[in-house]
């Protein structure tokens, strides 16, 4: 009988702590929810998706502009080989590692969506 009263007991005392820390992952929680949706929403990523992709363009594309690096079989040189990369990244992924220019030494690239959507398409061909 004594029990549901220590019960609300503590639930009044929620310590300032731990509302503190509710709040924090709260708004953690928001920042993370927010960069998702830009992630999401970009316009760029959304035309390439939604844009069909030639692989053999994609090919004569990645020799260009990529192979330097990534070896004319994608099997890797300077950069990592990307046979299997959509196993490991996701389209979304891949179309930032080639825009963001944030691991250099590999160049930031402005491919037109048509040219990213073939280069895609060519990178998850096996
Ligand atoms: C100057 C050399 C260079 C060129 C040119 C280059 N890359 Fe890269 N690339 C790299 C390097 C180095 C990395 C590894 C970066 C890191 O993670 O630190 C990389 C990483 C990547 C990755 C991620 C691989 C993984 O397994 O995580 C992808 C995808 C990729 N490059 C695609 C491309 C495409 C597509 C092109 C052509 C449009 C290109 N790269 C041109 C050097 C290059």
């Amino acid at each position: 009988m004594n029990k549901p009263s220590i019960q609300t007991e503590t639930e009044n005392q929620l310590p300032a702590t731990v509302a503190i820390a509710l709040i924090v992952v709260g708004a953690i929680a928001v920042i993370v929810f927010g960069i998702y949706q830009i992630q999401t929403s970009d316009p760029y990523i959304e035309s390439v998706l939604a844009t069909e992709g030639d692989p053999m363009r994609g090919h004569a594309i990645f020799q260009m502009n990529c192979a330097g690096c990534h070896g004319w079989r994608k099997d890797g040189r300077v950069g990592p080989s990307l046979e299997g990369v959509s196993e490991r990244k996701s389209d979304k992924e891949i179309i930032h590692q080639v825009i963001s220019g944030e691991t250099p030494p590999m160049p930031q690239f402005q491919p037109k969506p048509q040219d990213m959507a073939d280069l895609l398409s060519y990178l998850k061909k096996q």
